[in-house]
């Protein structure tokens, strides 16, 4: 029997009614129709369905709709505010940390979170913060070096 779930999508409040086992990943692109958020593997290996739940990284290819229930969900199309980027999204823009981009809202949600949890994090704990996410075309260097110039504008900002 559908179930119907009260959510907050990048600051917007919607409804959906829905079968309690439909994935947080399909109704985003289906019905919400917020297409940055992307099907990898579908098995929770890649990373590349991943959102913002509360502020906390969630693979939505492995979620059913239900865990949404009362909450904020942050996708892609959330993150920039008006015309201004996100210190990551431009830090993965001038650091060319990108080629295909099928991988890169996930990474870059990833990233957000564990700058927010951790604003001075060394390459290991980068590297840890960012396992799971898999990227098939571009290689991790430049994902580092974007994170790494994210890290140090985000810490400027605040110190400024
Ligand atoms: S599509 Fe969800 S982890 Fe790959
Ligand atoms: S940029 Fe293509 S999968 Fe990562």
């Amino acid at each position: 029997m559908d179930v119907t779930v009260r959510l907050n999508v990048n600051g917007v409040d919607k409804t959906i009614t829905a079968d309690p086992e439909r994935r947080l990943l399909d109704v985003l692109r289906e019905e919400f129709r917020l297409t940055g958020t992307k099907y990898g593997c579908g098995e929770g290996q890649c990373g590349a369905c991943l959102v913002l739940v509360n502020g906390e990284p969630l693979r939505s290819c492995l979620s059913p709709i239900t865990v949404a229930d009362g909450k904020s969900i942050m996708t892609i199309e959330g993150l920039a505010r008006g015309d201004s980027l996100h210190a990551v999204q431009e830090a993965f823009l001038e650091e060319e940390a990108m080629q295909c981009g099928y991988c890169t809202s996930g990474m870059i949600l990833s990233a957000v979170a564990l700058l927010r949890e951790n604003p001075n994090p060394t390459d290991e704990e980068i590297a840890a913060g960012m396992n799971g996410h898999i990227c098939r075309c571009n290689g991790y260097v430049k994902v580092m070096n974007a994170i790494r110039h994210a890290a140090n504008t985000l810490r400027s900002e605040s110190h400024g």
